[in-house]
């Protein structure tokens, strides 16, 4: 009998993944879904061919340098990879991997979400019928911020915020706006978003800022104190993409002085932690990083970790190979 590879994966994931995976290889998995401490995580890599891992793993440089490391490949369940250090990866000739793409349109619809909720006050009007404090309709009551025809800008357009662009120029008739840390490309006829070369110049003029670029270490805090101040005041500011992009504490400051109008969140600079600043706020609507979190996304995602794995184990090329 052949033996299998070994793949250690961090979490449970949907049961037709988990399925998959079983049927392929030997897995290994913790008793509880929590996420592994440093020790454990570590020990995976010395016991397994491969890891599978996710957002909440903090996949440092000691799981590639310590003594006795066996995993060749971190499939990482998502597309975002600020969670692995990556050159301490390449430097240990360890392959990773991500999912790209197969939650694009998911994340884009969230981002929407989110703006819609934010702009058109639906938590605070969620949590007054809930509380039972709903005396019937009134002219004046929760009166929001229209949405459609407005500017959105867009910080990073990759595909996420592509998908985010196109929604809200067809869907929403709104004046999109792009702003990338890497390149500024011209303009392309048709595509509706107006790419504009200063950051600065897009947040003064966006009545929306959505975030989409990559967590790295020139993106952490890209939206601090100074570009808060250079928003509107009517302003809203989106992040589905990683909270460190954001200054929390920044953020904080600017809602309380009413730099800025409100903020719609997915995630966050130290999650599960949300800053004490933000929960008791009825101008900002938070979300536990539910961008990807649907059913058939995450099963996407797992599948498209799956194919990584295969390939490797096959000595193929990997699909979606990031160092
Ligand atoms: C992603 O894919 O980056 C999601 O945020 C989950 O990690």
């Amino acid at each position: 009998m052949t033996t299998r590879p070994v793949v250690w994966v961090t979490r449970r994931l949907p049961s037709t993944v988990e399925q998959a995976l079983t049927d392929l290889f030997d897995i290994q998995q913790p008793a509880d879904d929590v996420p592994l401490d440093t020790d454990a995580l570590q020990a995976a890599f010395r016991t397994a061919d491969a890891v599978l891992c996710t957002v909440t793993d903090r996949v440092d440089a000691a799981c590639f340098t310590q003594a006795g490391v066996r995993a060749r490949l971190v499939a990482n369940f998502g597309v975002g990879v600020n969670n692995i250090d990556l050159d301490a990866a390449r430097a240990a000739g360890v392959a990773v991997t991500n999912t790209p793409d197969v939650l694009t349109d998911d994340t884009a619809d969230l981002t929407i979400a989110l703006m819609l909720a934010v702009m058109r006050r639906m938590g605070e009007g969620e949590r007054l019928v809930r509380a039972g404090a709903w005396d019937g309709w009134q002219p004046t009551q929760l009166l929001g911020h229209r949405v459609h025809g407005k500017t959105l800008g867009i910080v990073g357009l990759g595909r996420i915020g592509r998908a985010v662009a196109r929604r809200a120029h067809e869907g929403f008739g709104m004046r999109v706006l792009a702003w990338s840390r890497s390149r500024t490309r011209p303009s392309e006829s048709g595509d509706g978003i107006t790419r504009i070369t200063r950051l600065d110049e897009m947040l003064a003029q966006s009545d929306v800022v959505s975030l989409h670029c990559p967590l790295m270490p020139t993106t952490r805090h890209l939206i601090g104190a100074p570009q808060l101040a250079q928003m509107r005041p009517s302003a809203f500011l989106l992040n589905t993409a990683r909270g460190p992009i954001v200054d929390e504490q920044a953020l904080v400051a600017a809602l309380d002085a009413g730099q800025i109008a409100g903020a719609g969140l997915d995630v966050y600079e130290e999650e599960p932690r949300v800053h004490p600043g933000l929960v008791g706020r009825e101008n900002v609507v938070l979300l536990p990083h539910l961008g990807s979190a649907t059913h058939e996304t995450r099963a996407a995602m797992g599948m498209r970790a799956l194919a990584n794995l295969r390939a490797h184990f096959a000595g193929q090329a990997l699909p979606d190979r990031i160092v």
